[in-house]
């Protein structure tokens, strides 16, 4: 592997881990040589994917993380410098989808969506440039990942509230890079906008299609979403894990501020 790529001496943290991108983004840091803090609600989840790269000679270890709970990201972020050695990478992943239409949408469920997409952005990024600044306790600037969507970029059929959040979350970045820039503090940031991707995530979104009878059924849905994009299909994890690995990496030295879109040219089109 060309040495830009490798995060060989790095430490990553990822948020939302236990399953689905998380997951694949975590696999994929620690196989390119970082040692990965894997952190999620749900502990079991996280503690399966650690065994399992640990198997593989991955350097990983664990924690139990709500993302809208201010006091533990402190703890996170001070168990991975203390435990791990350093702190280098963010990937701000974990999230939630709600689908609803805006005349059916409640208060309650807007607000939800709003604290765990985007409060858990600012709260991540606070504390990692608290950290990675030159005079932090991790010390050695870094990258910061953020986790947006297509839905960010354009509007779509009945997920408003999410795509609002993600389109905050591209917002958030470009600002915090700008910032963070200015200040001298050697951290990029930058969003990452999936398409539809092979995730429960995903599935939930096929079925909100199929409850609100925009499709008759998930065949009709995946051939919507195929015909939605030029690869003519839904993504992998995998996919989307390999992008974070070049924003986390040295090759993406002069990216900031940027929004990387990996959706099968769903936008593009
Ligand atoms: N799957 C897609 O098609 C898709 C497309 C675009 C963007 N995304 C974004 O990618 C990210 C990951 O999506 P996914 O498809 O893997 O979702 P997923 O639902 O499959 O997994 C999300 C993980 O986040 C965890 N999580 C949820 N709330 C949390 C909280 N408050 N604190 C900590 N962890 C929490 C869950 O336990 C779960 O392990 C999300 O931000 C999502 O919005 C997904």
């Amino acid at each position: 592997m060309l040495q830009e790529y490798q995060l060989d001496g790095k430490v990553a943290l990822v948020t939302g881990a236990g399953r689905g991108i998380g997951a694949a983004c975590a696999e994929a840091l620690a196989q390119a040589g970082a040692a990965v803090m894997i952190t999620d609600i749900d502990l079991e989840a996280c503690q399966a994917l650690v065994t399992r790269l640990r198997e593989q000679g991955c350097h990983a270890d664990c924690m139990q993380q709500d993302v809208v709970d201010e006091a533990t990201w402190e703890e996170v972020v001070s168990q991975t410098i203390d435990r791990l050695g350093g702190f280098d990478v963010l990937v701000n992943n974990a999230g939630i989808l709600t689908g609803a239409l805006v005349e059916t949408d409640t208060l309650e469920q807007v607000r939800r969506i709003n604290s765990v997409n985007i409060d858990s952005i600012f709260l991540g990024m606070k504390y990692a440039a608290r950290a990675m600044k030159p005079d932090g306790p991790a010390g050695r600037g870094g990258s910061i990942i953020n986790m947006s969507s297509v839905a960010g970029l354009f509007g779509t059929l009945a997920h408003s509230a999410y795509g609002s959040t993600k389109g905050a979350v591209r917002s958030y970045s470009k600002h915090a890079a700008a910032e963070f820039g200015s200040l001298g503090y050697a951290i990029r940031v930058n969003s990452v906008h999936p398409g539809l991707i092979e995730t429960p995530m995903g599935d939930h979104l096929l079925e909100t299609w199929i409850d609100l009878g925009i499709v008759p059924d998930e065949a009709a849905a995946r051939e919507t979403i195929h015909s939605m994009t030029s690869v003519g299909r839904l993504g992998t994890p995998r996919e989307v894990a390999l992008a974070v690995v070049f924003l986390a990496s040295d090759a993406s030295s002069y990216v900031t501020g940027s929004e990387l879109v990996v959706d099968g040219g769903m936008s593009g089109r």
